[in-house]
């Protein structure tokens, strides 16, 4: 890997020892994945957030790279936090939780980087234009930058996007090249595809055969011919859990889908496949359902004002979150849909979500609009699941 004077002054330690180390962990993916050289970065977005999946291993890293001097050199915003950070005691999160996820945001902030704890950082500033090169990680967030943005990232984990951060720099590899955003599989969707759980559905069917496929993992599909920005969230959200990809083209929908052609190789999705990806995504009766939660990945403004048109006027019967952006949050406040949603006696669950909070096991079953989240919700916090409509997910917290 050819390195410029300048990088090798870093890894010598001219700009301190967490400059240092970050170029240190880039090196050695640029090795492992045959990159020729750095490339500049713009805009980085960093994972691995909540002190639930950190622990003291990962904050005591984090705090070695602050008190190394590390400084983020480009635009740099947060995956979701374990806890809202200002209502978290109402979420039931114990104050020795939010004594150490404080010192994970304490660490992030010391480096320069925007404690914005959020999965969609496209919504509120951190936006990449076509072509632009950054260093992402959060899957979903991912493939919305590659995909519906059109920009280029690999995907990242939280270390190295830390030190795309520290040095402004990634090696290039992977999405970055342009022979590697080739599709290599055409998908036809022949199924009807309306809402957030159509497309969060229709991205684990294409997931799970991808995954057991051989085949290349940039589908270009087809039969899709319109997409709201909510529903590109959840289909990339859904996409990247069930079949780990990072990039795909439609036509008509994507920027880059028109610089191609078709593969010859094709995936036919029906109807039933759709049917069946939602059957498995529901194990919960309607009657177990005790935790509704929208915003996975963080609701958009849209979205929220949805909810309160929705709310207005009635009570909620069932712990219910709202999960989104600290920035997002605000304009809702500042349109009256706080007030409204709050008076229902529903959550705003800011700067976290219902995977990444400690919640393992507090509920039996939970509803949503979100594929993601029904997958992370039986994994990691061993909940049933009722993937609903994102209207139906609202009525049943009334019902
Ligand atoms: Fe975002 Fe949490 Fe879902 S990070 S994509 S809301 S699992």
């Amino acid at each position: 890997m050819q390195l410029t004077p300048e990088e090798h002054a870093i890894l010598k330690g001219k700009s301190g020892p967490a400059a240092q180390k970050a170029l240190q962990i880039l090196e050695t993916l640029g090795r492992i994945y045959g990159a020729e050289r750095m490339i500049p970065v713009s805009s980085v977005q960093i994972s691995g957030v909540s002190y639930a999946n950190l622990g003291d291993a990962g904050l005591e890293w984090l705090s070695e790279m602050a008190e190394g001097g590390g400084q983020a050199c480009v635009f740099t915003t947060l995956n979701p936090a374990g806890m809202d950070i200002e209502n978290y005691l109402q979420l039931g999160i114990s104050e020795e939780f939010a004594v150490n996820q404080r010192r994970v945001l304490d660490a992030f902030q010391k480096m320069g980087v925007v404690t914005t704890c959020s999965c969609t950082p496209y919504l509120f500033g951190n936006l990449p234009r076509f072509g632009e090169q950054i260093a992402w990680a959060e899957s979903s967030a991912v493939c919305y930058a590659n995909a519906v943005l059109g920009a280029r990232t690999n995907r990242e984990g939280g270390p190295s996007a830390l030190a795309a951060a520290l040095t402004g720099r990634t090696p290039a590899y992977g999405y970055h090249l342009d022979e590697n955003r080739l599709p290599t599989l055409h998908v036809r969707v022949e199924a009807d595809i309306k809402n957030t759980p159509d497309f969060g559905a229709l991205g684990k069917a294409i997931g799970d055969r991808i995954q057991t496929s051989s085949t290349g993992r940039v589908p270009y599909i087809t039969g899709i011919d319109s997409a709201s920005l909510e529903h590109l969230k959840s289909f990339c959200a859904s996409i990247a859990t069930f079949g780990g990809v990072a990039l795909f083209h439609m036509p008509g929908v994507t920027p880059e889908a028109g610089s191609h052609s078709r593969p010859v190789e094709e995936l036919a999705l029906t109807q039933v496949d759709l049917d069946q990806a939602k059957t498995a995504l529901t194990t919960a009766s309607p009657d177990e359902i005790d935790f509704v939660s929208l915003g996975c990945p963080h609701l958009s403004l849209r979205e929220i004002q949805r909810v309160a048109t929705l709310l207005d006027g009635k009570r909620v019967t069932k712990e219910f979150w709202i999960t989104t952006s600290r920035p997002v949050k605000g304009m809702a406040d500042r349109m009256g849909y706080t007030a409204i949603i709050e008076a229902a006696g529903a959550r705003f669950a800011t700067d976290t979500c219902c995977v990444v909070a400690p919640i393992e096991g507090r509920f039996t079953a939970m509803a949503t609009d979100s594929a993601k989240a029904c997958y992370y919700a039986a994994t990691k916090n061993k909940f049933k699941t009722s993937l609903l409509p994102f209207d139906d997910v609202v009525r049943e917290a009334t019902q």
